[in-house]
């Protein structure tokens, strides 16, 4: 074992995507618990570029490497205790980072963090799997706790989280609708069979009051202010909003997520409905028996072709600059995965 002197890219103060650079690292040895891992494909998802901006709750200070999710092959590691017999060099894990830093040719994890991939499945669409599709297994299952043939609200059905959801609530048997203003969205949403709420033209909450008098069983939420009073009165009795993110003002976003954040715990002091916030890099903290189940469940899943993420673009690594510009442009549809193979 020896040193491996590898790139990265990093955020070097916040900014625009020209922040992003690339330097030279070296990683030592494994200590007790770890393996380093040679990256093959890193997902990129919309934290990575608020993360970027300085504008993301559980932000890091620069510099800092961002992305949440790879895919890498195990070069070697150091074991502290029984291993399992799929932890060999050259096995292919799929992995959620609590921190960020999945942006490198090479990095050093706990052992715990490693999920096998299952034989067949390509790097591509497994670095696509983690986070936004932990999201969901954490807002439908953990938090929400639907059941088949309940009907839910997905804001931003269009999106990484929401596709996810959407995937995932189709296979559960829930009855959708989903807002999106994207184009050619109604026929995304379609696939799943969710029902699309255009909310640029349509009001939402008009929308469920005509179509589901009775209520919907839950509104899951990742934009914050004033729909999150209206997704709540969307609710019918039992029902329950679930929130996983705020979309603050530029600049502001921190503050308006802890703004964000309060108002949905003082609504869950109400009788009759509940609310609830899903923050999966704390969840997967606090949970690993869950985050491992969760994740190889979900992998297996992808491999089967029961959830099949939609890839929009596949980069090299240090094409990252262009893909956090092109996605601030609204260029590109679907999940972004950064490659490292030449
Ligand atoms: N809690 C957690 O642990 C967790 C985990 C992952 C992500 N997140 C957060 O979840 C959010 C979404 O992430 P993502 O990667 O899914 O982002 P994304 O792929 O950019 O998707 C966001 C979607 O929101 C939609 N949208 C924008 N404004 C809207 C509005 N006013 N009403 C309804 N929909 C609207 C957009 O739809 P159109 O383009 O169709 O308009 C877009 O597709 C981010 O804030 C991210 O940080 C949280």
């Amino acid at each position: 074992m020896s040193e491996i002197t590898y790139r990265k890219i990093v955020v070097e103060r916040f900014g625009g995507p020209e922040v992003l650079r690339t330097v030279e690292a070296t990683l030592p040895e494994p200590p007790p618990g770890h393996a380093r891992l040679k990256v093959l494909a890193a997902g990129v998802g919309f934290t990575d570029l608020m993360a970027r901006s300085g504008d993301y709750l559980l932000q890091r200070r620069p510099p800092f490497g961002p992305g949440y999710e790879l895919v890498g092959e195990i070069v070697d590691f150091t074991a502290d205790g029984p291993r399992p017999a799929w932890l060999t060099s050259g096995t292919r894990v799929a992995v959620s980072l609590t921190k960020m830093g999945a942006y490198a040719e090479y990095v050093t994890l706990p052992l715990w963090q490693l999920v096998p991939l299952p034989d067949g499945l390509d790097p591509v669409t497994a670095a696509a799997i983690p986070l936004d599709h932990l999201t969901a297994v954490s807002v439908l299952e953990t938090h929400g706790r639907v059941r088949a043939g309940d009907t839910v609200l997905i804001q931003g059905a269009s999106g990484g989280v929401g596709q996810a959801l959407s995937r995932l609530g189709a296979l559960l048997g829930l009855r959708m609708y989903g807002t999106a203003s994207a184009p050619g969205a109604e026929e995304l949403l379609a696939r799943h069979g969710v029902t699309h709420i255009d909310y640029r033209r349509q009001d939402f909450g008009e929308v469920l009051r005509e179509r589901e008098p009775e209520g919907v069983q839950a509104v899951f939420d990742h934009i914050g202010g004033p729909g999150l009073r209206k997704g709540y009165r969307a609710l019918a009795p039992g029902g329950v909003l679930v929130s996983y993110a705020f979309a603050g003002r530029p600049g502001h976003m921190v503050a308006d997520t802890v703004r964000g954040a309060v108002r949905v715990k003082a609504m869950n002091l109400r009788p009759g409905r509940r609310t609830a916030l899903s923050m999966v890099p704390h969840e997967i903290k606090a949970g690993h028996d869950w985050y491992r189940t969760a994740l190889e469940r979900l992998l297996g899943m992808a491999r089967s072709g029961r959830t099949v993420p939609r890839i929009g673009a596949v980069e090299p690594l240090m094409k990252a600059a262009d893909v956090h510009a092109a996605l601030e442009r609204r260029e590109i549809a679907g999940k972004v995965v950064l490659t490292t193979e030449a």
